[in-house]
C-alpha cells in the first residue's frame, strides 16, 4: 500500500499564519467585522489593476450579488457554458432569470464567441463567460461580441484567480468578474468570494445591497474556519498518507463510495433548499485574503509547472486526453484528465491503489440536469461529459518526483488495458 508519498485529490492551499489568524480573530472578537475587509477589497482591487472589489461569503453569493447589482429585468436570458458548475445557472434561475446553455470546446472545456453568438437574441440580458479549470476562455473576443450585441458580460473566475491574458488579469475584461475563495480553489480564505468591476454604478449598487446583507454568526464562522484548517492539515501529503488514504483504500476494498460530495441534481437540490442570499465577507476571510495576495502569483507558477510536466509526460498516450493549453496562461486549479467514460472508474481505482487519490468533477452537463432540462433543445450528445473526467491535484505542495511517478502509473494503466 503506497501510504508514503500518497497524494490527495485536493490540497487546501491555506497561507502560513492561517491558524494564528483564526486564533487571534477569535480572541480579539474580530471574526465578523473588522478593518481587514476594507483593506482586502482595496488591495485585491489594486492587484487586479484598479477595480472596485466587493467581498462576499462565497463565489455563488458573489454571483448573486453581481446579478442583483446588474439589475437586469426579470425573465431575461443569461447564457452559460453548458459544462459548468451548475449552482451558477441555478442562482440565475432562482433570481427569476432564464439560463440558456451554449456549447463548449471539447479540448479546453470553455465557450468562445462561436458558441455564444447563436444563443444571443433580443431577450438576452447577459453572458457568463467561464474560465474553467483555470484555463482562460477567449474573453477578449467574447467581450467584442457582447459589446456589439449590447448585452452585459460577466466572468466566472472561480478557477482562474491570477490567470493573465496579455498581462491583464481575468476578471477585468467584463462588466463584473466573480471570484471564489473556497477551500478547493487556488486562493482559499476560509471560504469567501468577491466581485470586481470598473463600473461605478454597479459598484455603488453592490455596496448598497451589501449594506443590508447578513453575515454568519461568530459560531458558524469559527466552525467553518476550524473545519477548513483541519482539511488543510489532512491534505498535507505526509499526513494524508497516514489518515485519509488508508480509509479510502478500505472503502474501495469494501466497494463503498470514495467520500464523494454531492454533484449534479443532488447538489442543486441541497443548494435550492438552503434559501441562498447575498452574504457578506467576514473579517477572518479578509485577513487570510491579505496574506494570499502576496503569494498567489508564486503559488500559481508552481502549479503551472507541475501541470506542464504532467501534460508533457502524458502526451500521445492512447486513450488519455490532456487539456490543451489555450492562449494566455493557465493554472489548472484542477487538472482535468479525460478517459473513455466506461473506463474512468477503473483508472480512478488503479490510481488510488498506487497512491493517487483523484476527484470526480463537480462540473455538470447542465442541459442533462432535470432542473434545466429543455425539451426544445437539440440533444446530440451520447452522455454526460463529466463521466469521462478525473480531476488531479497539481499544486506545488506536490513534488516533481510525485508528478513523474503519477505519469508512470497512468502509462502503466494504459499498457495493461
Ligand atoms: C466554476 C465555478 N464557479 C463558481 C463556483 C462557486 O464558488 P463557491 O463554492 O465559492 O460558491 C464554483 C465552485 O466550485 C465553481 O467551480
Amino acid at each position: 500500500m503506497a501510504i508514503i508519498g500518497s497524494i490527495p485529490r485536493r490540497c487546501v492551499n491555506l497561507p502560513p499564519g492561517s491558524l494564528s489568524s483564526l486564533i487571534s480573530c477569535t480572541i480579539s472578537g474580530r471574526l465578523r467585522e473588522g478593518p481587514a475587509i476594507k483593506k482586502f477589497c482595496k488591495e485585491f482591487g489594486d492587484w487586479l489593476g484598479g477595480a472596485h472589489v466587493l467581498g462576499a461569503a462565497s463565489g455563488r453569493s458573489a454571483f448573486q450579488l453581481a446579478l442583483e447589482a446588474l439589475g437586469l429585468e426579470k425573465g431575461k436570458e443569461i447564457v452559460f457554458p453548458i459544462f459548468t458548475f451548475p449552482v451558477m445557472p441555478m442562482v440565475a434561475k432562482m433570481l427569476g432569470y432564464k439560463p440558456v446553455f451554449c456549447e463548449v470546446d471539447p479540448m479546453t472545456f470553455n465557450s468562445g464567441p462561436e458558441h455564444i453568438a447563436p444563443k444571443i437574441n433580443e431577450n438576452t440580458g447577459a453572458v457568463l463567460a467561464t474560465h474553467l479549470f483555470g484555463q482562460p476562455c477567449p474573453i477578449k473576443e467574447i467581450a467584442t461580441l457582447t459589446r456589439k450585441r449590447g448585452v452585459r458580460l460577466m466572468e466566472d473566475c472561480a478557477h482562474a484567480c491570477g490567470v493573465r491574458m496579455d498581462g491583464r488579469l481575468v476578471g477585468t475584461f467584463s462588466d463584473v468578474g466573480i471570484f471564489s475563495f473556497a477551500e478547493g480553489k487556488n486562493m482559499p480564505c476560509y471560504g469567501g468570494g468577491a466581485i470586481a468591476t470598473a463600473d461605478e454604478e454597479i459598484a455603488r449598487r453592490a455596496a448598497e445591497i451589501l449594506s443590508k446583507a447578513n453575515m454568519p454568526e461568530k459560531k458558524a464562522i469559527l466552525k467553518k474556519g476550524a473545519d477548513i484548517w483541519l482539511k488543510w492539515l489532512i491534505t498535507r501529503p505526509e499526513v494524508f498518507g497516514l489518515t485519509v488514504y488508508p480509509v479510502l483504500r478500505l472503502k474501495m476494498l469494501m466497494g463503498q463510495d470514495l467520500m464523494d460530495s454531492d454533484v449534479g441534481e443532488e447538489l442543486l437540490e441541497s443548494f435550492a433548499a438552503s434559501n441562498p442570499q447575498v452574504v457578506r465577507m467576514n473579517n477572518l476571510q479578509a485577513e487570510i485574503g491579505l496574506r494570499q495576495i502576496k503569494r498567489i502569483d508564486a503559488f500559481n507558477e508552481g502549479a503551472r509547472q507541475n501541470a506542464r510536466m504532467l501534460t508533457e509526460n502524458l502526451a500521445g498516450l492512447s486513450g488519455i486526453g490532456v487539456p490543451r493549453s489555450a492562449d494566455g496562461e493557465h493554472i489548472y486549479v484542477y487538472y482535468p484528465l479525460t478517459v473513455a467514460s466506461t473506463r474512468r472508474n477503473d483508472l480512478r481505482r488503479y490510481l488510488l491503489k498506487n497512491g493517487f487519490d483523484t476527484k470526480i468533477t463537480d462540473m455538470s452537463d447542465c442541459q442533462l440536469l432535470k432542473q434545466f432540462h429543455d425539451s426544445s433543445a437539440e440533444e446530440d450528445r451520447s452522455g454526460p461529459r463529466e463521466a469521462s473526467i478525473l480531476e488531479i491535484c497539481v499544486y506545488p505542495v506536490i513534488s516533481e518526483k510525485s508528478i513523474r511517478r503519477l505519469a508512470r502509473v497512468i502509462q502503466s494503466w494504459v499498457q495493461r488495458s
